[in-house]
């Protein structure tokens, strides 16, 4: 009998977070309705790289909620928050605070597969933004706060409270709002290299561009070290998104090193404000690779 408890003790039951989980909400519902709800997971950032459990766990906590346009889904300010929200179909405007003329300051329109409910029940605050259904009729996907701190928070959110601090310290990042940033982490793939491997190869398609977490990578030209990335929020891998052409260099873990990856479609979504950056950064490669113009210069002139 004692043998079998033993063998029963898992990894999970000893983890405190999700010793204190209640059991995981089933709400009835129709198969075509799991159909539905799988469909909006599968087009959602957050949840479409969600293993089987996850989202078989989401399928079962979701109920329907349909709400017309102009209706307020969430005020700002409301401390008695208790639901976390996808969009099936329609759009949801974010509004926030109030212009210098007074009138209301929308931030975004969120579009189907967003996300959106989730800080008030993460930090146990007033709810931050007004969401307000801005189509005829806006039809979403809804939990409750216990289904979402058994699913969302413990699956999802963690990624938000672990890089919360990393993304502070990313410079390029300093020109996203606090949320912004937030929502950057829940697109961050986590990528591990060991000493010498090469992280991009010169010539190559891209599909993503990285941020250093740990350790030290180097850029390479013609097996040259043109570059080394050692600070961590050091990032690399940007050229080939932003103008759609092949790797510029290669770049080569000098150690064994963590980097967190964004791929094009997070990239175009989540970039757009930090374009700027991206392009003067861009322009510094040149002053810097021996094969530039810049660098090439004194020696002809000396
Ligand atoms: P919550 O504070 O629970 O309720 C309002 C929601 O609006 C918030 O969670 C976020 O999901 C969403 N939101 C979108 N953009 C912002 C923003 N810039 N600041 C705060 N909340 C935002």
């Amino acid at each position: 009998k004692s043998a079998a408890r033993r063998v029963s003790v898992s990894a999970e039951s000893i983890d405190p977070t999700k010793q204190m989980l209640a059991p995981k909400k089933v709400i009835d519902k129709s198969d075509e309705d799991r159909e539905r709800i799988r469909a909006t997971l599968m087009r959602s950032f957050l949840f479409k790289h969600g293993d089987a459990a996850q989202t078989a766990d989401l399928v079962n906590a979701m109920y329907e909620v349909r709400r017309p346009r102009g209706v307020d889904i969430i005020k700002q300010g409301d401390r008695e928050a208790n639901e976390f929200f996808i969009i099936d179909a329609g759009e949801c405007d974010i509004i926030k605070g109030t212009n210098e003329d007074g009138s209301e300051r929308r931030l975004v329109t969120l579009r189907p597969g967003a996300v959106f409910g989730e800080l008030a029940l993460m930090y146990n605050t007033p709810r931050a933004a007004t969401v307000r259904a801005a189509s005829d009729e806006v039809v979403l996907w809804a939990m409750d706060r216990e289904s979402f701190k058994a699913i969302v928070l413990v699956q999802t959110m963690q990624k938000r409270l672990k890089y919360e601090a990393f993304l502070e310290e990313v410079s390029l990042l300093q020109g996203l709002s606090s949320y912004e940033r937030a929502t950057v982490a829940d697109s961050f793939v986590e990528v591990r290299y060991g000493a010498g491997d090469r992280v991009i190869e010169e010539g190559a398609e891209g599909h993503d561009m990285f941020f250093l977490v740990a350790g030290k990578a180097e850029a390479l030209d013609k097996e040259n070290v043109v570059r080394i990335y050692e600070k961590p929020g050091a990032y690399f891998g940007e050229l080939a998104l932003l103008n759609n052409e092949p790797r510029k260099a290669t770049v080569r873990a000098a150690t064994a090193c963590e980097l967190v990856a964004l791929d094009r479609a997070a990239f175009e979504r989540l970039m757009g404000p930090v374009v700027d950056v991206l392009q003067r950064h861009e322009a510094d490669y040149a002053l810097l690779t021996p094969r530039g113009s810049v660098a090439a210069q004194p020696a002809a002139t000396a």
